[in-house]
């Protein structure tokens, strides 16, 4: 079947022109430099990947407050922007294109990396179970402290000043992280947000955050270059919510409204029935989505083009198969075998297991 849609075929995204649809996940790495500012390692980690449709960075932190592990990026000072420059640079000059992960982590955060010890902050003071990652290694997260409505408006005003920041940076876009638990999600679902006032309680409620912080995303870049990511069933982080059908069914109603890029789904938690809450089938965001949906989690080759000739999705982000193989696009095009994942490497280190990974014509 010649003229059939595969995920190296091309796309188009608000204004551009994909070669392929196929997106680099964000993927944090836990390399960034002194004062979570991009460096050169960082510069030569991107480019690699530039033949993806799209890279979607690494979460990035929005502010001070925002950060929740060491050594991830930020785009809240000017030494960082111009960190992220050089990125951007570079991946353009190879032809590709790249959005900025808008991050706070909220609650999954320790007193260790707040400014001044402070406590990370969160929808309601509710301990999440686990561990945080500080410098000083894991250590029991700590009850957050509840936001008031005034820390509200200033978290979405620095969501704000990211965006800027990002559009300074010469990013193509942004996808707002709303997912894996952190502080938009934690606001969403109903396990982490005992609120009783206008940010808690319905799911209208609850959903209002994240509105709030797209629309004010969306009045710097316009909502074509704005995307969002949703983990409707994701465990990860201590999250659940007592109905994420509906819930997650209004959050993607609502969001039609702005005409975004694109629609982020992770599957992930799907295999663990129930751990986030009651399953069930996420094909049916993907109904309600009136733009450009993407899917993640476990996709090869394979399901990926099964998913896409079944109108599942218009692409798929691929993570730990882009970590290991730089050139997937290129592999995928000639059914060459993949570079096996270190995840040892994953998160923190250096050059090893990061920028390595022998591509095609290096083997
Ligand atoms: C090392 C690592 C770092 C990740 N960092 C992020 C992140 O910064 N932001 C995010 O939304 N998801 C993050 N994720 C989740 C991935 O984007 C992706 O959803 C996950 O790896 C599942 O897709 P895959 O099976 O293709 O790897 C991370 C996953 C891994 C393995």
């Amino acid at each position: 079947m010649k003229n059939e849609i595969t995920v190296l075929s091309p796309i188009q995204l608000g204004p551009y022109s994909l070669p392929n649809r196929m997106m680099l996940a964000p993927l944090t790495r836990n390399r960034a430099g002194k004062g979570n500012v991009p460096q050169p390692l960082n510069v030569e980690y991107y480019t690699q990947r530039a033949s993806a449709g799209l890279i979607v960075s690494e979460a990035s932190q929005i502010s001070p407050q925002g950060v929740g592990y060491p050594s991830t990026p930020g785009i809240h000072s000017q030494e960082q922007v111009e960190g992220w420059r050089q990125i951007t640079d570079a991946v353009h000059s190879k032809g590709g294109r790249i959005f900025l992960q808008l991050w706070h982590v909220g609650r999954i955060s320790h007193p260790s990396l707040q400014p001044d010890e402070y406590l990370p902050v969160a929808p309601s003071a509710i301990k999440p179970a686990g561990q945080a990652v500080t410098y000083q290694g894991l250590k029991d997260f700590v009850t957050p402290r509840e936001l008031d409505l005034a820390e509200i408006t200033d978290i979405i005003e620095d969501y704000r000043t990211g965006a800027e920041n990002a559009l300074s940076a010469g990013f193509d876009g942004v996808e707002i992280h709303g997912a894996n638990g952190y502080l938009l999600d934690q606001f969403l679902r109903d396990g982490s947000n005992h609120r009783s006032d206008i940010y808690g309680g319905s799911v209208e409620n609850r959903m209002r955050l994240m509105l709030e912080v797209t629309d004010a995303v969306c009045s710097v870049w316009g909502a074509s270059r704005v995307a969002i990511r949703l983990s409707p069933l994701q465990p990860f982080n201590d999250m659940f919510d007592s109905n994420p059908e509906v819930t997650f069914s209004y959050a993607v109603e609502q969001l039609n409204r702005f005409g975004l890029s694109y629609l982020h789904v992770t599957e992930m938690g799907k295999e663990a029935p129930n751990a986030a809450g009651p399953a069930f089938d996420l094909v049916n965001l993907k109904r309600i989505w009136k733009g450009i949906y993407i899917t993640n989690s476990g996709y090869d080759l394979v399901r990926a083009n099964a998913s896409i000739s079944r109108n599942e999705t218009d692409m798929v982000a691929f993570g730990v198969l882009f970590i290991a193989n730089p050139d997937l696009p290129m592999r995928f095009s000639q059914g060459a075998n993949l570079n096996k994942p270190d995840p040892s490497t994953f998160y923190g280190g250096d050059a090893k297991g990061y920028t390595d990974y022998p591509s095609l014509n290096t083997n």
